[in-house]
C-alpha cells in the first residue's frame, strides 16, 4: 500500500471507530413508554394484586409451597430483602425461576415490581 492508502484506510478506520464509539441504545427511544405506572407504584393497588394473581396459588397463608408465603406486606418484604423476590421473577440464575411451572410475568409486571422495590417497597 502507498503512504496516501495506509493514511486514508487509518482515517477510515478512526472515523468508524468514532462513529461506533458515539452510538448507543437510549431505552427510552426504543422502547418509549407505553403508559404503564412508571413511578409512584402502590403495594395495596398494584403489587398485592399483582402477587395476588400470579402467586397466592402456591404461596399464600394456606398453600405455602417451598415454605414460601407472600401474601402480605409483612411476609413480602421479607423476599424483597434478600432479593428473591425480584430475582426469582427475573429468572435471575442463583434463584429458582417463578412462576413456577409457567411462563415468565410479561415485562410489564416485572418492571412494577422492580420499580417498587428501588422506590423503597414502601407499605402504602
Ligand atoms: C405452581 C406453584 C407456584 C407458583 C404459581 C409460584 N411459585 Fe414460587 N415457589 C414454588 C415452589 C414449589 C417453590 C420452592 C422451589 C424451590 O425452592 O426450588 C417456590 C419458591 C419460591 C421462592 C424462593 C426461591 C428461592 O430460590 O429461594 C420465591 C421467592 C418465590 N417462589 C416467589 C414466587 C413469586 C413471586 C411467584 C409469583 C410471580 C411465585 N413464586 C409463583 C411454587 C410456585
Amino acid at each position: 500500500m502507498s503512504y496516501m492508502a495506509r493514511k486514508s484506510f487509518w482515517i477510515s478506520c478512526s472515523v468508524l471507530f468514532l462513529l461506533t464509539a458515539c452510538y448507543y441504545d437510549n431505552e427510552e427511544e426504543l422502547y418509549p413508554d407505553t403508559g404503564g405506572p412508571r413511578s409512584n407504584i402502590s403495594y395495596s393497588k398494584d403489587v398485592e394484586p399483582l402477587i395476588r394473581n400470579n402467586c397466592y396459588v402456591c404461596h399464600s397463608d394456606a398453600a405455602r409451597l417451598g415454605n414460601v408465603i407472600l401474601e402480605g406486606y409483612p411476609k413480602l418484604i421479607l423476599y424483597v430483602n434478600d432479593g428473591s423476590l425480584l430475582g426469582s421473577i427475573t429468572h435471575d440464575s442463583r434463584w429458582t425461576a417463578m412462576p413456577s411451572g409457567s411462563a415468565r410475568l410479561p415485562q410489564s409486571q416485572i418492571d412494577i415490581v422492580r420499580i417498587w422495590i428501588e422506590e423503597g417497597a414502601k407499605n402504602n
